[in-house]
């Protein structure tokens, strides 16, 4: 099978244990990996992926190799296991834009090519790494640097994964331009593999399943790497909180008190992301049932186990001739596909896609 050529756009935490696990399968293409929910999809093992390139503006990432920009002090998540063939894939300076703003700001110097980089460079290096897939893992609330990947890719015939919570699957003007463009277009904002939202759903639709009726629901989120040092900023968690709000909605949690969302930042935490959730529902006679959890899990392996299945996903959706919104496989990578599903629903879409 030939290689997915996958391009990152923020060589950030999750792009660092995405890039691990790639490594981890290039170095054990026949082994059946813990978390790796598909051996294959479309044909595509993980061991099949190849990451060419990545932009960022980091001046500790940009101009290094992707084996150095990881080791860089913003980088929290754990290293488990060194790259491998993708080691010395260079990593481009991006426009700045609205990247940093923040508190970001505050522990992240950008580099100075970053300042002059263009929209143009972009899509042009795209093209020159024959780049067939573009993983957006920019800082939520980015609104500006997110557009302007997706934009980049648009030009460049790359498909898009966007696992932020930015509109851009969601807008109908820009998914239409990919479909006349013929390329695929895959959001929004990563579901864990098995994170808060993936949990929390799952309860709600075993509740509901039973006929019990959801009265109260909430999910705090805490963790101490640069996303929640981003989050912290109301203004950058703003579409956070919305897009779990559609995750909850899908499961069938409507007309229910809820809260869902990053509550906090707690640097000693660094990679480690802490969830409590809560839900309160009334069941036979009128008896009350409440159900109180903690999850505890690395934040950025949870994320990669979800990419490791969404660039697949892409890379099939465009060899069988997909473009534009793909349906099938996105409610189950995505907390705020175009089209949400509860999760039942989303596992059979996607298996059926991945077959
Ligand atoms: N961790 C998870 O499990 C998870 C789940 C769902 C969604 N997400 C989303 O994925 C995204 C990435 O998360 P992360 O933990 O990797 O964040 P991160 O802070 O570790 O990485 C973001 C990277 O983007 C870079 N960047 C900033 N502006 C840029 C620009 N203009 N061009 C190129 N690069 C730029 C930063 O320097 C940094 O390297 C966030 O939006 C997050 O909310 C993460």
């Amino acid at each position: 099978m030939k290689p997915i050529r996958v391009a990152l756009a923020g060589a950030g935490n999750c792009a660092w244990s995405f890039s691990q696990f790639v490594a981890q399968a290039q170095a054990e293409p026949d082994t059946r990996l813990p978390g790796l929910m598909c051996h294959t999809v479309g044909g595509y093992r993980l061991a099949d992926v190849r990451v060419v390139a990545a932009f960022d503006v980091d001046e500790a990432k940009v101009g290094r190799s992707l084996a150095e920009a990881f080791t860089a002090p913003a980088i929290a998540a754990t290293g488990f296991t060194a790259l491998g063939t993708d080691r010395d894939a260079p990593v481009l300076p991006a426009p700045l834009l609205d990247g940093l703003a923040g508190p970001l700001g505050s522990v992240v110097t950008p580099a100075a090519a970053a300042r002059e980089a263009t929209p143009e460079e972009v899509a042009k290096a795209l093209v020159e790494h024959d780049a067939d897939v573009l993983v957006i893992a920019l800082p939520t609330g980015a609104s500006r640097a997110i557009r302007m990947f997706a934009e980049a890719a648009l030009t460049a015939g790359t498909a898009v994964v966007n696992c932020t919570p930015e509109e851009i699957a969601r807008d109908e003007e820009l998914a239409r331009r990919f479909t006349q463009a013929r390329v695929p277009l895959l959001g929004d904002d990563l579901r864990s593999h098995l994170g808060a939202t993936t949990l929390h759903t799952a309860l709600i639709e075993l509740l509901l399943s039973r006929g019990l009726e959801l009265s109260r629901t909430y999910q705090l989120n805490v963790g101490g790497n640069t996303d929640f040092l981003n989050l912290a900023d109301a203004s950058r968690s703003a579409t956070k909180f919305a897009s779990k709000a559609n995750a909850l909605r899908a499961a069938g949690a409507t007309d229910v008190e809820g809260v869902a969302g990053p509550t906090g930042f707690i640097g000693h935490l660094g990679d480690t992301k802490l969830c409590f959730a809560s839900i309160r529902a009334t069941s036979v006679l009128g008896s009350e049932v409440e159900i109180d959890i903690k999850l505890t899990v690395e934040d950025s392996p949870n994320a990669a186990g979800v990419i490791a299945n969404a660039v697949r996903a892409a890379k099939t959706a465009a060899d069988r001739g997909l473009a534009g919104r793909v349906d099938g496989p996105s409610p189950l990578l995505f907390k705020s596909p175009p089209r949400g599903l509860p999760e039942s629903e989303a596992r059979a879409a996607f298996l059926a896609f991945a077959s």
